[in-house]
């Protein structure tokens, strides 16, 4: 089994300073919260976003690719994934996207997207967590608010994360 790999050793796609510190510390003693790591294609990243969606598995090249075009847009993407430190495997995953407006003063609006805990690990306050780091995150960098898409089985969820319902969502598929 491979052994837990501390952040100093990876590639990051922001600075884990970022994570709030008290949101990292709710986690159990077994588990750890970074940023996305270019590496993390090898942790089952993609088989926890799996959950959530349809996810076709990738090559390495086509990851390390996506990671770096996230990356080549300072402050805008951030990933966060909580890692079991047993398995060094990902179990918990969430993204945010900061949109810059010209409305309320140059205001910037944090979208939250892909949202996904192993089936395993669900209820063990994982998701809230994620939840918890990205609106940290969409705070300390600027943003007036934080906004997501869900279904209605996931309001109770967000609701317990804090976030109330507002209009309506539309959608175009290509
Ligand atoms: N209905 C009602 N309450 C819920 C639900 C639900 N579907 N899911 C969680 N909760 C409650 C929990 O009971 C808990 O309440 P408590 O504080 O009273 O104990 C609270 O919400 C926090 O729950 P967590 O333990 O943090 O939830 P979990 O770690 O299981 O993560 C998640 C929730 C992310 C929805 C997970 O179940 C999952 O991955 N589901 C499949 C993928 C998915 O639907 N993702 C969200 C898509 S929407 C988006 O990405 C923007």
């Amino acid at each position: 089994m491979p052994s837990f790999t501390p952040d100093s050793e990876l590639d990051l796609l922001f600075s884990p300073s970022l994570i709030p510190g008290n949101v990292k510390s709710q986690l159990g003693a077994d588990l750890h919260m970074r940023p996305l790591a270019k590496t993390d294609h090898s942790r089952s990243h993609l088989s926890v976003l799996a959950v959530l969606t349809s996810t076709p598995d990738l090559t390495v090249e086509q990851y390390t690719q996506a990671f770096e075009t996230l990356r080549s847009c300072p402050n805008t993407y951030y990933t966060v994934v909580i890692v079991s430190r047993e398995t060094d495997t990902v179990v918990g995953v969430g993204s945010i996207f900061m949109e810059q407006k010209f409305t309320r003063n140059l205001g910037r609006v944090g979208h939250i997207e892909d949202i996904a805990v192993d089936k395993s690990m669900q209820g063990r306050k994982l998701g809230l967590r994620v939840i918890q780091a990205l609106t940290g995150i969409s705070e300390a960098t600027g943003c007036y608010k934080t906004i997501l898409n869900c279904s209605d089985e996931n309001i109770p969820f967000y609701k317990k994360c804090g976030f109330e319902k507002k209009e309506n969502e539309m959608a175009r598929y290509h």
